[in-house]
This record gives structure tokens, C-alpha cells and sequence, in this order.
């Protein structure tokens, strides 16, 4: 198995169109249907870096600030920003297009995690990320705080473990 994988082999576009079954009672996509497209085209991308089986492990807060209308083109694209033993961070974007009107927004933001697992569901070993573009080397930069304070918030790690996110709080204490 390779070792180091690059961050943009893992790249998965889904599109996906609103319909009616989509939708809640004022005509707008219902947030657990985009989360469930969210799991699957995050599940692909950290398929494609790991040629495991992959769960999901956790999905960090999404907040859902503007509706997605009936009709509209739904485009997810998820990308592995990180590896780390077993685990690995998706960043998962989604825009929406109303094609008729031309008009496309960015809707969402997200990061799930995914853990790579063997044919008995034990987590196992998958290759590194190689980061290239400016981004993807901000997201993996960032990719290991974000890990700390998930595992924090999940009672995995003590918070006076989480070394990285401490210090973009300052709360190390003055240099004596
Ligand atoms: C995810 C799962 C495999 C972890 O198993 P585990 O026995 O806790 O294994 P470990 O403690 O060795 O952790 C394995 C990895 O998962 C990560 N992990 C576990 N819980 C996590 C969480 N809540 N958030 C982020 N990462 C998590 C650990 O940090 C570790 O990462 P690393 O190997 O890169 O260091 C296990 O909890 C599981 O199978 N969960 C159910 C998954 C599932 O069914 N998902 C669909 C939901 S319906």
C-alpha cells in the first residue's frame, strides 16, 4: 500500500437536483437529506485515499444559514485534508445553482471525520496526505486542531494534551 497519497487523488464531485421528496413542507431541501449526501460523498473521497472500508466517526457542527430551493443543482465536492493513524478529515463544500436564474452559491462548509477499518471493523493504517496547492496546505495545517478539539469535545483526549489547539488560544502562559 502506498505510504503518501496526494491530497487532490481523493477529489469527488457529487450533483445531486432538488426534488420533491427532497424537501421540506416550504419547498426547501431538508437539512438531514443534505447531510446524508454530505456522508456519502465524504465516504467516497476517504475511500479513494485509504482503499478501505471507511465509517463515519464524527461530523463537526453544520450550520444550515440559507435554504436550498426546490428545482436547485446541488454540487458537493469533498477532498481529504489529513491522515492520521487510522483516521482521516474531509472537507466537504456544497453549492447550489439555480440554473434557469444563473445564480450559484456556496451554501455549506463542513469537516467529517472518517476511520478506515479492516473486514472486522478494527481501525486500520492508511497513507499520509501530500498537500500541494495553498489551500490544501491551510487545511492540513489546520486539520490538526480541529482534530484536538473534536477528540476533546468526545472525551478522547485531555485538553491539556491538545498542545496545537492551546496555542491559538495563548493559553500557555506568559514566557517566564
Ligand atoms: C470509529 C470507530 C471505528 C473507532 O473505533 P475505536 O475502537 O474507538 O478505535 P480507536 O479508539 O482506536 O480510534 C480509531 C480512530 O478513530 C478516531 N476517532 C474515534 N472517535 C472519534 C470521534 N468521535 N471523532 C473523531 N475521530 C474519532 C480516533 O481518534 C482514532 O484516530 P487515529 O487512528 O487516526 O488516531 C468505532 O467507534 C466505530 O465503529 N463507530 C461506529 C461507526 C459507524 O457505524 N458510523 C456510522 C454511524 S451510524
Amino acid at each position: 500500500m502506498a505510504k503518501k497519497k496526494f491530497a487532490k487523488d481523493s477529489v469527488t464531485i457529487m450533483t445531486e437536483m432538488v426534488l420533491p421528496n427532497d424537501t421540506n413542507t416550504l419547498n426547501n431541501l431538508m437539512g438531514g437529506r443534505l447531510m446524508h449526501w454530505m456522508d456519502i460523498v465524504a465516504a467516497i473521497a476517504a475511500q479513494k485515499h485509504s482503499n478501505r472500508i471507511v465509517v463515519t466517526a464524527s461530523a463537526d457542527s453544520i450550520s444550515f444559514k440559507q435554504p436550498i430551493n426546490l428545482g436547485n443543482v446541488v454540487t458537493l465536492k469533498a477532498q481529504v485534508t489529513r491522515a492520521f493513524n487510522s483516521s482521516m478529515e474531509v472537507f466537504i463544500e456544497v453549492t447550489a445553482e439555480d440554473i434557469p436564474a444563473s445564480k450559484k452559491i456556496m451554501t455549506h462548509r463542513a469537516f467529517f471525520t472518517f476511520v478506515a477499518v479492516d473486514q472486522n471493523g478494527r481501525p486500520i493504517e492508511i497513507p499520509e496526505v501530500v498537500p500541494e496547492s495553498e489551500e490544501e496546505k491551510e487545511l492540513f495545517d489546520g486539520a490538526l486542531r480541529r482534530r484536538q478539539l473534536r477528540l476533546v469535545l468526545a472525551k478522547r483526549m485531555k485538553p491539556e494534551d491538545a498542545k496545537e489547539l492551546k496555542s491559538i488560544f495563548n493559553l500557555e502562559g506568559p514566557a517566564t
